[in-house]
């Protein structure tokens, strides 16, 4: 499962993924986007499926864990990708604006792990991986809600990684410095020389395909020509 996957860091997760040979179960707002994912990565012969919905909105993750256990029989990983930013001084963004990216950033990925845990943990096998962010590790100014919603997205991967030692379910923080997408340019921050999405999607496939002994447990991911 991958959600965001329609642009971006989480359609170059599916991509590589794809490439790896994994069936896919892809979930984000604008279908047009879904199609085009899912259109490309069904050319590496593998099986992809996509739910249109709302990670924020609870009965929407209940519609996706659905959609893919109909088509799948078990769910092997979960990487949570789906995220949204608004920039701007505490003193100027507004409560909607805050609540939002808390919703999205943080909820959207506790609904959906707490969906898929249960039947990893009955199997004794599964990876949750979160895309959390350098700006879930420090704070800085005109990002501190969305760096709000990042360090409860690290605290979630970090408790869940100690709640769940010794079960067989792995869990994965990815911490990118700025990638080129569409999150970075709708906050006007786009600047030479930042990663590029398939630089993260790399960092997931390395992460997947780590013996089942192994947990790699956090992952930076930086910039060199900045
Ligand atoms: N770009 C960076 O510099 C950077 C750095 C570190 C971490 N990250 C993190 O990387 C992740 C991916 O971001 P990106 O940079 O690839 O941004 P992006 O290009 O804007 O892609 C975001 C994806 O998430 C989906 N999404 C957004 N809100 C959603 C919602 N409420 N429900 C379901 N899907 C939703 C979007 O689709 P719809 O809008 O169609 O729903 C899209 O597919 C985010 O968690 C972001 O915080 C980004």
């Amino acid at each position: 499962m991958i959600t965001g996957a329609g642009r971006g860091i989480g359609k170059a997760i599916a991509l590589k993924l794809a490439k790896e040979g994994a069936n896919l179960s892809l979930l984000a707002r604008t279908e047009s986007e879904l199609i085009e994912t899912s259109n490309e990565v069904k050319k590496f012969g593998v099986k992809a499926y996509y739910t249109v919905g709302d990670i924020s909105k609870q009965e929407d993750v209940d519609r996706f864990y659905k959609d893919t256990m109909t088509h799948f029989p078990n769910i092997d990983f979960l990487v949570n990708n789906a995220g949204m930013a608004y920039y701007g001084e505490l003193m100027r963004i507004s409560l909607e604006k805050v609540v939002e990216m808390m919703n999205v950033n943080f909820f959207g990925a506790y609904y959906l792990t707490m969906k898929v845990l249960p039947r990893m943990l009955a199997r004794g096998t599964g990876h949750i991986i979160n895309m959390v962010s350098m700006l879930g590790m420090v704070v800085e100014p005109g990002w501190v809600p969305y760096c709000a919603s990042k360090h409860a997205l690290r605290v979630l991967t970090e408790g869940l990684r100690a709640e769940l030692r010794g079960t067989g379910v792995k869990v994965t923080g990815i911490y990118p410095g700025a990638v080129r997408t569409k999150l970075l340019e709708s906050v006007g921050r786009l600047r030479p020389g930042i990663l590029e999405p398939e630089d993260v999607a790399e960092a997931i496939v390395f992460v997947l395909k780590q013996p089942y002994g192994v947990e790699v447990g956090d992952v930076t991911i930086l910039p060199k020509r900045t």
